[in-house]
C-alpha cells in the first residue's frame, strides 16, 4: 500500500493512500484528526470523496459516463431502462429470467393505497410535483410495516426495490392527473415500464413517446455522488427507512442547481423566445457578476469537458422532434445560445458546456409532459440510482454521515436578560 505525507508543524504524518480501479487516487484522511487534532475544510465537497463505489464511473476530462462499467453510450442504444435498473442495483446485467421476474416485480408494486392516493388529491393543483411526490413517498412508509434498517434481508431488498420503482411512476402519474381534474387510471401488467407510465398518465400509449422515455430514463438512471445521491446516502446513513431515503433524493434533486435546472432551462429559453430570440444580451447577463441570471443547463461540477449525456441527448432531441413532428423554436434557441457561450472566452475558461438539462426539456415539452413535471421525469430516471447507492451503503456497513465543521461563530459570553440587551 502507497502512503502519502502530510506535514504539518514540522510533523510529518503518513496517510494510505487509496487507488480506483480506474486509476483515481485518494488520499484516506480519515485517520489525521486522531493523530493531528486537526480537520480537512471543503465547503461544498469539491474535493472529497464521501465513500468508495463500484456502480458509476465518471471521468470529467473527457466525458465518460459507465455504469458498472458499461459506456452509456452502448447502453442507450442497446439496453433497457429496467436492465439498466437491475444492473446498476445488483452489479451485473440480469439474464432474461431475472429481468422478467424484476418486471413482474415492478407490475405487481403498480398501485397505491388508497391512503396516499388522498394525499396527492389534498395538494392545490398549483403545488410543484416535486413537493407532491416527496411527501407522497415519504407517505408510503406508513403503509409498510416497520424493518431493522441497519440489518435488512435479501428478502427485504427484493421487496423495497420494485416497491419504489413502482411508487414513484405512479405517484408521478396521478398527480399530473390530479392537476389536471381527471381520475386515476390502473396500471395495465401487459404494458412496458414506460409504455404503462404514458398511459397512466394520457389514458393511451404512444410507443414513439414511450421509447424516447426509456432513453432519457437510461441517460438519468446514475451520475454517482450527486448533490441528491448524496442526500439518500446521508438519510440511509442514519438507517432511515428506503421511503425517507428516496424522498431525501427528491428533496434535493429538486434544486435549479441540480435537477430543477430542466424546468428552469425551458423557462429561461421561453423568456428569451419572447424577448425577440437575442440570445447574445442573456449571455452577457449571464457573464455579468453582478447579475445573479446564470445560464441554465450550463457547466457541471465533474465535467470539464462535455457532458456525454447531453451528447446524446442533443442527437436524440432533432429525431424525436423529427418523428413526432414538433417544430419548436426554443431548439433553434437552445442551439444559437450553446453555439455562442461555446466560443465565448468566459465559457471557454471556466469549462462551461451544456449538461443534461439543457435538452432535455426540449423533449419533454414535445412528448406532452407539463414544465413543472420535469424534474419529475428526472426523478423517476434516477430511482435506480438513488436505490443502488443506498443498498451499496448499507451492504458496506457505512458509518453515519456527520461532518466536523470550523466553528467561527462568538466565544463564551454571559445570558442578559431582555431589559439589558
Ligand atoms: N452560467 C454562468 N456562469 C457560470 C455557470 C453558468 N451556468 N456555471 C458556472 N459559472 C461560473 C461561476 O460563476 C464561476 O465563475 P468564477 O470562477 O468567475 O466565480 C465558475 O463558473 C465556476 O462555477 P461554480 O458555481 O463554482 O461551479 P460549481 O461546480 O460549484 O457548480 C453548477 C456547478 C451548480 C452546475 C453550476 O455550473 C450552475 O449553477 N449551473 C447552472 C445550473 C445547472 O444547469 N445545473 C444542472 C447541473 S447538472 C445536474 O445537476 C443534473
Amino acid at each position: 500500500m502507497s502512503v502519502g505525507k502530510i506535514e504539518i508543524n514540522g510533523k510529518v504524518h503518513e496517510a494510505p493512500i487509496i487507488i480506483g480501479s480506474e486509476g483515481e487516487v485518494a488520499l484516506d484522511i480519515s485517520k489525521l484528526r486522531a493523530a493531528t487534532g486537526m480537520i480537512t475544510l471543503d465547503g461544498g465537497f469539491k474535493n472529497t470523496g464521501s465513500c468508495t463505489s463500484s456502480i458509476t464511473y465518471i471521468d470529467g476530462a473527457n466525458g465518460v459516463l459507465r455504469y458498472r462499467g458499461y459506456a452509456i453510450e452502448e447502453l442507450c442504444e442497446k439496453s433497457s431502462f429496467l436492465e439498466v435498473s437491475k444492473l446498476l442495483v445488483d452489479g451485473n446485467l440480469p439474464n432474461s429470467s431475472a429481468l422478467s421476474s424484476f418486471q413482474d416485480q415492478i407490475k405487481k408494486a403498480s398501485s397505491l393505497p388508497e391512503g396516499v392516493k388522498s394525499i396527492i388529491k389534498s395538494f392545490p393543483k398549483s403545488a410543484h410535483p416535486m413537493g407532491v411526490l416527496s411527501s407522497a413517498l415519504a407517505a408510503l412508509s406508513g403503509h409498510f410495516e416497520a424493518k431493522d434498517y441497519g440489518n435488512l434481508s435479501k428478502a427485504d431488498f427484493d421487496e423495497l426495490i420494485p416497491t419504489m420503482m413502482g411508487a414513484v411512476k405512479m405517484i408521478a402519474a396521478y398527480n399530473y392527473r390530479h392537476n389536471k381534474g381527471e381520475n386515476f387510471l390502473d396500471s395495465k401488467s401487459d404494458l412496458d415500464y414506460c409504455s404503462d407510465f404514458i398511459n397512466l398518465m394520457f389514458g393511451e400509449v404512444d410507443k414513439d413517446i414511450a421509447e424516447a422515455l426509456d432513453v432519457l430514463f437510461i441517460l438519468h438512471a446514475d451520475h454517482e455522488q450527486n448533490c441528491s445521491a448524496t442526500a439518500a446516502r446521508v438519510a440511509g446513513s442514519a438507517h432511515a427507512n428506503i421511503f425517507a431515503s428516496m424522498a431525501s433524493g427528491v428533496n434535493a434533486l429538486w434544486g435549479p442547481r441540480h435537477g430543477g435546472a430542466n424546468q428552469k432551462v425551458i423557462e429561461m429559453l421561453e423568456m428569451i423566445e419572447a424577448d425577440g430570440g437575442d440570445y447574445q444580451k442573456y449571455i452577457e447577463k449571464a457573464k455579468d457578476k453582478s447579475d445573479p441570471f446564470r445560464l441554465m443547463g450550463f457547466g457541471h461540477r465533474v465535467y470539464k469537458n462535455f457532458d456525454p449525456r447531453a451528447k446524446i441527448i442533443k442527437k436524440y432531441c432533432e429525431t424525436v422532434l423529427n418523428k413526432l413532428g414538433v417544430k419548436d423554436p426554443t431548439l433553434d434557441i437552445a442551439k444559437g445560445l450553446e453555439e455562442v457561450a461555446l466560443k465565448d472566452p468566459y465559457f471557454v475558461e471556466r469549462k462551461l458546456y451544456p449538461n443534461v438539462d439543457f435538452y432535455s426539456g426540449i423533449i419533454y415539452r414535445a412528448l406532452g409532459i407539463p414544465t413543472n413535471m420535469f424534474t419529475v421525469m428526472f426523478a423517476i430516471g434516477r430511482m435506480p440510482g438513488w436505490i443502488a447507492q443506498w443498498k451499496e451503503l448499507l451492504g458496506q456497513g457505512m458509518a453515519i454521515s456527520r461532518p466536523r465543521q470550523v466553528y467561527t461563530g462568538e466565544t463564551l459570553r454571559t445570558y442578559k436578560d431582555v431589559e439589558s440587551r
